[in-house]
Formats: structure tokens, C-alpha cells, sequence
């Protein structure tokens, strides 16, 4: 059995609690644990008069009952003093019902100013008055439950009720605003519209009516409503003998009636007057940002309705691809250049999560590690200039509604490790345009070279919601389609949370939408708060899937596919589901908190172990440095014994190529008779040197010191670098080349 809902240590405030919906009200909260402030001013039903009898007999029956109440006579208009006598009284408030009412019921003509003044101060500035005094106190609280009470007659209308309906409609206005500003606080706002035997509906209703709508049957909702834990917020109720009904709004889909550049005329309304009034198709506009966006919407198609094939135009052709995608498809953008540092690699890195905490990360954000590296997934910051700056409006025959545009997919694949800095020349085309019925995809391939050389490749699947239906091909053997993940629970799971300030972190690599930081902003898209890219959270994944299946090496990355599904919120936690099939790992991406699946049927291919060698830079084969230690590790076998005496430490090289590590050899001169081979160190190395193949020849030639390669950058040591003072000495007497 559900249990009871209850209302100890809750303090409520009802107004006009003295008679009729307000004293139902006041003794359900009563006899539910809650201490009641029972207000009423006690005057008759056209508010004029006051009197404490009504109030007093109310806090009466509550106490005895067994309930705790007090009585307060001030006008609602006196909010402050209510709210006070609340306070004084049980030291909070959590709950307030605005309740009190009179009627002062006349012909629209015949309404005087005092009609009209009268009605508006009791109903709406009178529950304005109450709920502003008691608003601070709930915020600090961090709780709140507040009512309105609104009408049908403001609703819908009614003969002899314009002053009333007026402020009737004036409290659901008041409402839905107090529930949008109190939402972060755990303020909730709701309005009800009941109908109830009360002295109000006396002579309006008929007598057995009036017997019939119990007030009892009403205040259950107002109780519900609430409760702690009652999420409703900023909705209007309808409700009656025990009857509920929850209203909204609904639009048509209207029309447009102006043209680019062209005035709009009562003609053009005249004549698209049956679309606008056809609720076929009507949608349900809950939130402002519905109202903003359909006009932003109408704004980009007034602008592209000159020329071109609008989104709008589109979604009203029906066979054959329009003749302007003919024109859009393979068209070039012009080819643009991406330059980065190290700090954009580094920056990078943070932002989709690599960290200090993971010793094995420092690969990807100290430039001083011997095995720095640029992550894979850097490609796709090469390449989005392409889509931003307005690119996508450049696109002929296309004209695209911003609002309606997200990136569906992407797929990015790597021909060479992405160097740890770099001036890359990108060149865009529109591969293809689709037509997925519910939208319209965009397919851009963006090449990205380093000189003549093909490094990266992304396809971007941007996805213009509601443009689809053209008639146009679905698929394209261009596209990189997305593949289903394995029918098993995952073979690994890695989760990270994502910071705070991961989305003000991950923009600093580029992707500068006010979405991703600016509250406003995100708010008028339609989301609580500033959303995470997308991107990041693809960045994230990857990471996790050449941790787990690739020991973090850059060179095992080939290519990720993956289909973005849903929004992240920084601070959220990304869960990477993976499954590796051979060299494809498939994964999805959730959001831990919820269950999400954000990023889903994606996988990333690796490439297999054996074949990496192949992608170190082929420079790496014929390296001078090679013929170096091959000729030490001859000596050595001589002379190794006396070394080993000499030195007594372990020494690895990493001989750099184009910034990449080409080789790494270790020199031994520390364990038997000595040895040189290649690769990393088997157990730890005492000192680690890191310079490229030239000045690893310089120095062996003894033209360059290796001391002051040191203190001018060019050799980078770790471990015990005083041990560089025997470098000389090595690579001088032994190499003999
Ligand atoms: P009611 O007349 O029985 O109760 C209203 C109470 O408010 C009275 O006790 C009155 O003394 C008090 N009040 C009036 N002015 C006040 C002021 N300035 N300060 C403090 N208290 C004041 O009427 P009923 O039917 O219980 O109405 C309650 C609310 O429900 C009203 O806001 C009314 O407009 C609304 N309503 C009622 C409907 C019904 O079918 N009973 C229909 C639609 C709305």
C-alpha cells in the first residue's frame, strides 16, 4: 500500500481560510500533520467588511482535532504581516496557498473602477503580496510548494466576469513564471481552477449542484500539488467532484505570410487564414523557448525564401531531389588551414579528460615525456573549421536552418599519427546530401594534409531536423555508417566523471557555441543548463578505448565512427561499454547517472599490433643513430665489463624523427658484462635521454655539447640527469664512426 502522505514539520499558509475551499484546504493539511496559518479577512463576498469570527472558527474545529493552527485577519494585500504571523507563530513557511477571493460579478459596461481595482488587489496583487514575502524564505530553504488559484471564467471566459477572468488569468501568468524562476531553488508553483459549492457559487449554481461539489473533493489535488514529493511545476489543473484534468497549450502549425525583403499585408493573412487556424499537426508548446525557437525558425526561412531551396521548400517537395542539391553536392568549401602548438595538443587532452591522476596520461599533456603524443581524436578540431564561420550557409543550393541543424555522426580516420604540432591544410567537399524522411543529412568529407601528405580524414553528418521528405536518395555509399553494437553484456567497461568546467575546459580547443557555457543560451535552446559537446564526449570514449584495448598507443588508432544520441551535462559521468571484436572495438557511451545512451553504435578500428611499426614515419628505418648503438653494442661485448665498473647505470634513448619517437634504444652498462638493444629498458632505466636522430649525430660527432643541448632544449633528459656527463664519454670512445 502506498503510504500516507504527510506534511510534519511543513508550515502552510492558507489564505481566505475562513469559509469555502480555503477551510477544507486548511483542515486537510491539519489532520496530515502540517501546522496551519488559517487567514481570513472576514468581510462578505464583495470584500467588503472584516471580521476574525471566520478565521478563529476554523483554527477552532483544526484544534480540535488534535491539529495546530493559528488564525491571522490581515487582508491579503498585507502579505508581509501573514507571512509574519507564520513565522512568529512556527518559525517557517513552507507552503502557501493563495486562496481568498471575492466576486464583485457585473456586464462588462457597468463594471466601475472600483469593481475592477477591487477584484485585481484581492486576487492578484493580493497573492503577489503573500508569495513575495514568503519567497526569500523558501529559497533559503530550498523548498517551497505555492498555489494559485485561477477560474474557468479566466480560462475560457464568462458573461459578467471580465474583472475577475482578468485577474483569474493574471494568476496563471504569475504562476508560470514563479515556477520557471523558482525551479532551481525546489520552488514549485501550480495553479488550480476548481469548481466547488462554496457562498461564491451560491445563486450562481444551482442549490443541488452547490450540495453536490464538495470542497473535499478539490483539496486533495492542492494537497498532492504540495507535497515534498510532488515534481509537478508550472501546470493548471481543472478540477472538480472528484475529477482532475491537467490543461495545455496547443498551436497550429501556422503559416508564413512574408517573403524576404517584403512587407506582410492583411491580403497574405486573408489568404493563409485556413493553415493558420488548422490544428492538423498541432504542436504543444510548453516553454517559452518553444514560442522563441518557432519565430527563429521563421526568421532563417523569411531569409532564405528568395533563391535557393529553403528547408522549408523541401519539406514540401515530394518526388525527385530538388535541383539545387545537384548543385550542392560536391561542392568544395574553400580549403582552410589548421595550425597548432603543443599547447593545443595539451589543451586538447584536458579537455576530453586525460589527467594527472592517470600516471600513463602524461603522454598526452607533458610536452617533456618521452612518448608526448597528440590523441587521435585531435583530428576532428583540424577539421571543424569547415562547419563553423557560417560554412554551412556557403553551401549552394542548400540553404540551412541553423536552429534545426546537429551533428548526427561522425567518423574520423588517421593515415599517420597526428604530429604533436602542426600546420595542416584542410580541404571540404559535400559528399552527398541524404534524405532521412525526419531530416535532411549532410554528408562533409574534410582532408586534411601535412604538405602533400594525407594525415586525417573526418566525415561529418550533419543532421537539419524537420527538412526531410524531399523525395531525395536515404543512402549513399559515401556515408560511414554506424554499426550496432554486439547482442553480449560488454567485454569492458571504463567510466570517468566529467568535471564542472569540462565543457569551459573542452571549448578552448575551438568549438566556441554559447551553448556550451552561457546559461541564457542554453535556456533559450531548450536545456537546464549548458550542455556538453558532443565532441568531447566522442574524445572521452576514444581515450577510454585505446586505454583499454591499445595500451594508449597513438600508432594502434586507425579510424571511430560514432552516432551521437543525447545531451551530457558537465559533472556527469561517461560510462564507455566496450566489445572487441578482432581489431574493432564497438562501444556505446552512457551517462551513469541516468542511463543515457549518448553516444551509441560506434566503434573504433585499431590497427593491429604488428602493422604499427609500419606507421612510424618511414625515416624511422634508416636512422644514423641506428648505426650508432649497433656499433656501441659491438665495442661493448670488447670492453663491457670494465664499463659496467665505470658507469653502473642504465641509459635509454629516444631518438626523435619529425617529433615522433623513431626508436627508442637502451645501453645497459649496469648489469653483467653490459648490453645494447633495442627498445625500452627491461626493468627501469636510470636516466632517460630524448633528442632527435640529428643531434643524437651532432653530439657523437662532438659537435654539439651535451650539456648545452640540455639548457637550449634540444636533448631532453629524465631520471638522473647528472648521468648526462658521461655522454661524452659513451659516444665519443665507443661509437668510433
Ligand atoms: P469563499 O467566498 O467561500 O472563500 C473565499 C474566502 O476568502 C472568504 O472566506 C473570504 O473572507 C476570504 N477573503 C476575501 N477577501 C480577502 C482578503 N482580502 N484577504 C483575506 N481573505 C479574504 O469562496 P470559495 O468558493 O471557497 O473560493 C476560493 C477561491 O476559489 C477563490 O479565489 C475563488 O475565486 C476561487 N474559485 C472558486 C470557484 C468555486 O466554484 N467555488 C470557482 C473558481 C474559482
Amino acid at each position: 500500500m502506498a503510504s500516507m502522505l504527510n506534511f510534519y514539520g511543513r508550515v502552510v499558509l492558507v489564505t481566505g481560510a475562513g469559509g469555502g475551499l480555503g477551510r477544507t484546504y486548511a483542515l486537510a493539511f491539519a489532520e496530515r500533520g502540517a501546522s496551519v496559518v488559517v487567514n481570513d479577512l472576514g468581510g462578505d463576498m464583495k470584500g467588503v467588511g472584516k471580521g476574525s469570527l471566520a478565521a478563529d472558527k476554523v483554527v477552532e474545529e483544526i484544534r480540535r482535532k488534535g491539529g495546530k493552527a493559528v488564525a491571522n485577519y490581515d487582508s491579503v494585500e498585507a502579505g508581509e504581516k501573514i507571512v509574519k504571523a507564520a513565522l512568529d507563530a512556527f518559525g517557517r513557511i513552507d507552503i502557501v496557498v493563495n486562496n481568498a477571493g471575492i466576486l464583485r460579478d457585473r456586464s462588462f459596461s457597468r463594471i466601475s473602477d472600483e469593481d475592477w481595482d477591487m477584484i485585481q488587489r484581492v486576487h492578484l496583487r493580493g497573492s503577489f503580496m503573500v508569495t513575495r514575502a514568503a519567497w526569500d524564505h523558501m529559497k533559503k530553504q530550498n523548498f517551497g510548494r505555492i498555489i494559485m488559484t485561477s477560474s474557468a471564467a479566466g480560462i475560457y471566459g464568462n458573461f459578467g466576469q471580465a474583472n475577475y477572468s482578468a485577474a483569474k488569468l493574471g494568476l496563471l501568468g504569475l504562476s508560470n513564471s514563479l515556477a520557471v524562476e523558482g525551479k532551481k531553488n525546489n520552488i514549485h508553483c501550480n495553479t488550480v481552477a476548481p469548481i466547488a459549492g462554496s457562498r461564491m457559487t451560491q445563486g450562481v449554481l444551482p442549490e443541488d449542484l452547490v450540495e453536490a461539489l464538495k470542497p473535499e473533493y478539490v483539496a486533495p489535488l492542492v494537497l498532492w500539488l504540495c507535497h515534498e514529493s510532488c515534481e509537478e511545476n508550472g501546470s493548471v489543473f481543472e478540477v472538480g467532484a472528484g475529477w482532475i484534468g491537467k490543461l495545455r497549450w496547443e498551436r497550429t502549425l501556422g503559416a508564413l505570410v512574408r517573403q524576404r525583403n517584403q512587407p506582410v499585408t492583411p491580403e497574405a493573412v486573408k489568404a493563409n487564414w485556413t493553415k493558420i487556424c488548422d490544428f492538423d499537426n498541432a504542436t504543444k508548446p510548453q516553454r517559452i523557448q518553444d514560442s522563441v525557437s518557432t519565430i527563429i525558425e521563421a526568421l532563417s526561412k523569411i531569409d532564405s525564401s528568395d533563391g535557393g531551396i529553403s528547408a522549408n521548400n523541401l519539406s514540401h517537395a515530394t518526388s525527385a531531389a530538388p535541383s539545387g542539391l545537384v548543385e550542392a553536392v560536391g561542392y568544395k568549401f574553400p580549403p582552410f588551414s589548421s595550425s597548432y602548438t603543443e599547447m593545443d595538443t595539451i589543451m586538447y587532452a584536458l579537455g576530453v579528460g586525460a589527467s594527472i591522476k592517470e600516471p600513463k596520461d602524461l603522454k598526452f599533456i607533458y610536452e617533456g615525456n618521452s612518448d608526448f603524443s597528440c590523441l587521435p581524436t585531435f583530428g576532428v578540431i583540424l577539421a571543424q573549421k569547415s562547419l563553423g564561420g557560417g560554412g554551412l550557409a556557403e553551401i549552394p543550393g542548400l540553404s540551412v536552418n541553423f536552429t534545426k541543424v546537429l551533428h548526427g555522426e561522425h567518423y574520423l580516420e588517421l593515415y599517420k599519427p597526428l604530429p604533436n604540432a602542426g600546420d595542416l591544410k584542410c580541404e571540404a567537399v559535400v559528399a552527398d546530401v541524404l534524405d532521412k524522411r525526419s531530416g535532411l543529412v549532410i554528408l562533409i568529407d574534410v582532408y586534411s594534409y601535412s604538405g602533400k601528405e594525407l594525415i586525417c580524414y573526418n566525415q561529418f553528418s550533419v543532421f537539419v531536423m524537420g527538412s526531410g521528405g524531399f523525395g531525395g536518395k536515404r543512402t549513399s555509399d559515401k556515408d560511414k555508417v554506424a554499426v550496432a553494437i554486439p547482442n553480449r553484456p560488454p567485454d569492458a567497461i571504463l567510466t570517468d566523471t566529467t568535471s564542472l568546467n569540462q565543457a569551459a575546459l573542452y571549448r578552448l580547443s575551438g568549438d566556441w557555441n554559447p551553448l556550451h557555457i552561457d546559461p541564457d543560451f542554453a535556456s533559450l535552446a531548450g536545456f537546464d543548463r549548458p550542455i556538453l559537446h558532443g565532441l568531447c564526449t566522442f574524445g572521452f570514449s576514444a581515450r577510454h578505448v585505446l586505454q583499454q584495448y591499445a595500451d594508449r598507443d597513438v600508432l594502434r588508432f586507425k579510424a571511430i565512427k560514432v552516432r551521437f544520441a543525447k545531451p551530457v551535462y558537465p559533472g556527469q559521468t561517461l560510462q564507455t561499454e566496450m566489445w572487441k571484436e578482432g581489431n574493432r572495438i564497438h562501444f556505446q557511451t552512457k551517462v551513469q547517472e541516468t542511463g543515457d545512451t549518448v553516444i551509441s553504435n560506434a566503434y573504433v578500428d585499431l590497427v593491429p599490433t604488428s602493422d604499427t611499426l609500419a606507421k612510424i614515419p618511414s625515416e624511422g628505418g634508416d636512422l644514423q643513430s641506428n648505426l650508432v648503438f649497433e656499433e656501441i653494442g659491438r665495442r661493448l661485448q670488447d670492453i663491457g665489463q670494465e664499463m659496467v665498473k665505470k658507469v653502473n647505470a642504465v641509459f635509454e634513448w629516444h631518438i626523435t624523427k619529425g617529433e615522433k619517437i623513431a626508436a627508442k634504444w637502451t645501453v645497459d652498462l649496469k648489469n653483467g658484462p653490459g648490453k645494447v638493444y633495442r627498445g625500452p629498458a627491461k626493468g627501469s632505466a636510470d636516466a632517460t635521454f630524448i633528442l632527435s636522430d640529428e643531434d643524437f649525430m651532432e653530439v657523437v660527432l662532438g659537435k654539439l655539447d651535451p650539456q648545452k643541448a640540455f639548457f637550449s632544449g634540444r636533448l631532453k633528459a629524465r631520471g638522473n640527469i647528472m648521468l648526462s656527463q658521461k655522454l661524452q664519454m659513451i659516444l665519443k670512445d665507443y661509437a668510433k664512426i
